[in-house]
């Protein structure tokens, strides 16, 4: 809405230089006052990393209220009545409390305009002040230098004119400010705040990251870090694997590498394909179906390398996306967290069968066999290889049979995430024999790998996503398929991880080495499992049976303590850990388990 006076009049030649200078001038100045509650993003998950099941999602394309903080919206809107519209339909989320366009003044002596003119500005239109705590101001169609420095004199100095929305928009009701003053060109438009990401909300902390940050700002010497899945030694600081070490030195020197590793002999920095090394992508899929597989021997295997195990989740999260629109994915109650943004951020939808029982702090397997039995037929459930997160509760062989069977009948598709290949048990072939024993049913299955855990890679980002098909054509498809999906996401993947598993895996000698390094820290947390199950067991004489903890397996332990008892095990014993009971092991050393076992009776037996 545009107002205009055709007469002006100006108390003085002062003014009237002043009515000079705004004409003259090529910029305009937009004053918003704050805007409170201005959107709500309506993309992707509803971040708390624990929404909802089956909750809607939201259609992509534009937002109606996107004028606010997306691109080319940082400039004012060239028809002010039509930004009025548009604020009428976002009206639920925007608080509008007033705006201007103000047709910008230039000093024509000075090049830009100056603190001292602003202030006269103000001072000889006499603007109604508002709060400066509560303004930002940006300017448009100045020079971008133009911009920055009147805003940065307007956002000390100036004052400027403030009022309600609707009022000031309505021509009727009349703008007090013009009004009063009568002269120049005013234009008003809705408010923005000076930010093209105002509508942009904090997001709250990751669950499983922000623990660590916790951990950080405590000063106790007494505390504990057993938030984040990530093996310490018992000294509980970080491990680098000799392996890899090993590797990484003798990247250091080329002729070693020629002589003595066959996989690459000049070190170069060139893009990797798209997906991937080829060298890393072969040995990935031997390593987790076994080298002499079926499925691999006729080429059924899809492998394409990943971002570790979440951008290879995330690969084929998207290709289900694409390809099976309307699938319903169906993840494992509880499950690692980032399982659900996955899905939400592709527009997947999921919803979750029984796993965890409260009760035993078990497998809830008749839970689980009969929800997946209820989803439609064609789903793809999402199931942990080994050593499930966060509960450490795996099926047994038996259990898995079953499941195998359902799945088969249900004409679903498995989708494994596996994560600690290696790292449950010791021994790569038996945390693999979940998935061999779906792929040796002749099935069709997705596998997300990670060798964050096993190799300590957590930085590298390496891992793949592995896509079992009836036939080599169909594995060439879907291939091609997941290179053009990662192609607009990241191009290629980073080479260096893919390099050190290419070689360990390819190196009999460093292979063994390798497994034999796996075994020693997967027998450390088996250690501290025991130590902690005969702490609890020898303190504890209420008669509670703690024995779930030794029945678990990998990283893990679901402690069965709720979320006031974990809050307590935080704020009063220094324990840091997720609010669901989780406790990493792998951040557990000997020395700390009794204080651990104290904390853990205590917050079960007092708290409440
Ligand atoms: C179950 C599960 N899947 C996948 C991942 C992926 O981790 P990354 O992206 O580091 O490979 C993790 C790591 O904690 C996990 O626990
Ligand atoms: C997430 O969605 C749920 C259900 O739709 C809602 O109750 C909750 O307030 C939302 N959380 C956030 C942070 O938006
Ligand atoms: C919007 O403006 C107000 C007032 O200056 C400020 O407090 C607020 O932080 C601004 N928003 C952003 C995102 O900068
Ligand atoms: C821990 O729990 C006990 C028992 O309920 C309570 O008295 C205490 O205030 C809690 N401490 C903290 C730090 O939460
Ligand atoms: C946690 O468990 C205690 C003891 O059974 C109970 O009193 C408390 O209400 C529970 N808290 C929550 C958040 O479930």
């Amino acid at each position: 809405m545009i107002s205009r006076r055709k007469k002006s009049f100006f108390p003085g030649a002062k003014a009237i230089f002043l009515l000079f200078l705004i004409l003259a001038a090529g910029a305009t100045l937009v004053v918003a006052s704050r805007v409170s509650n201005l959107m709500k993003p309506n993309i992707g998950p509803n971040d708390t990393n624990f929404p909802q099941s089956n909750r809607p999602i939201q259609p992509s394309g534009p937002n109606p209220c996107s004028y606010v903080p997306g691109p080319g919206h940082c400039k004012a809107p060239s028809d002010a009545s039509s930004s009025i519209q548009h604020d009428s339909q976002c009206s639920e989320d925007l608080l509008v409390h007033s705006v201007f366009i103000l047709p910008w003044y230039q000093n024509p002596h000075k090049g830009n305009p100056v603190e001292s003119d602003l202030r006269r500005f103000s001072v000889e239109f006499n603007l109604p002040g508002i709060s400066m705590a509560s303004t930002m101001l940006s300017l448009t169609s100045a020079t971008p230098s133009a911009s920055l420095s009147m805003q940065e004199i307007l956002k000390g100095k100036a004052r400027l004119g403030s009022g309600t929305g609707s009022t000031l928009f309505n021509k009727e009701k009349g703008n007090p400010f013009i009004k009063e003053k009568s002269f120049g060109r005013i234009s008003m438009t809705v408010a923005v705040n000076a930010s093209c990401f105002e509508g942009i909300a904090m997001a709250p902390p990751d669950p499983i990251l922000g623990v660590s940050e916790a951990f950080r700002a405590d000063t106790d010497a007494k505390k504990l870090n057993l938030g984040v899945g990530a093996y310490r030694t018992e000294e509980l600081q970080p491990y680098v694997l000799d392996v890899v070490n090993k590797v990484s030195k003798l990247y250091l020197s080329n002729w070693y590498i020629a002589e003595r590793l066959m996989l690459e002999r000049s070190e170069n920095k060139e893009y990797l394909p798209i997906e991937g090394l080829a060298a890393f992508n072969k040995v990935t899929a031997e390593l987790l179906f076994g080298a002499d597989n079926p499925v691999i021997n006729q080429q059924r295997v899809a492998t394409v390398q990943g971002l570790s195990g979440t951008g290879s989740l995330r690969l084929a999260a998207a290709l289900i996306e694409r390809y099976f629109p309307g699938a319903q994915v169906m993840i494992s109650s509880p499950t690692w967290g980032n399982h659900k943004n996955i899905f939400n951020d592709a527009r997947v939808p999921w919803s979750e069968y029984r796993y965890y029982d409260p009760k035993t702090v078990g497998l809830d397997f008749e839970g689980m066999i009969s929800d997946i039995k209820a989803a439609p037929d064609g789903s793809f459930i999402v199931l942990h290889g080994c050593a499930h997160n966060p509960t450490g509760i795996d099926p047994t062989p038996e259990q898995w049979e079953k499941i195998a069977d359902v799945i088969q009948e249900k004409n679903h598709i498995p989708f494994f995430d596996v994560a600690y290949q290696g790292f449950a048990s010791g021994s790569l072939d038996e945390d693999a024999s979940s998935v061999r024993l779906f792929a040796a049913r002749g099935m069709e299955l997705l596998v997300a790998q990670s060798y964050s855990k096993n190799l300590g890679l957590y930085a590298e980002r390496i891992g793949a996503i592995n896509v079992v098909c009836s036939s080599a054509d169909a594995a060439a498809r879907v291939k091609s398929q997941l290179k053009r999906i990662a192609r607009p996401m990241y191009s290629n993947p980073p080479v260096h991880g893919a390099r050190i598993v290419a070689n360990v895996v390819g190196d009999p000698a460093l292979f063994n080495e390798w497994k034999a390094e796996m075994e020693m820290m997967a027998g450390r947390i088996k250690n501290v499992r025991q130590k902690l199950f005969d702490s609890l067991s020898a303190k504890d004489k209420s008669g509670k049976d703690w024995s779930f903890i030794l029945k678990q397996i990998g990283m893990f332990s679901f402690t069965g303590l709720n979320k006031t008892q974990s809050d307590n095990m935080t704020n009063k014993w220094h324990v840091y850990m997720t609010k669901d009971g989780r406790i990493s092991l792998a951040g557990l050393s000997l020395a700390k388990c009794e204080y651990l076992a104290d904390a853990i009776m205590d917050s079960y037996h007092n708290v409440s």
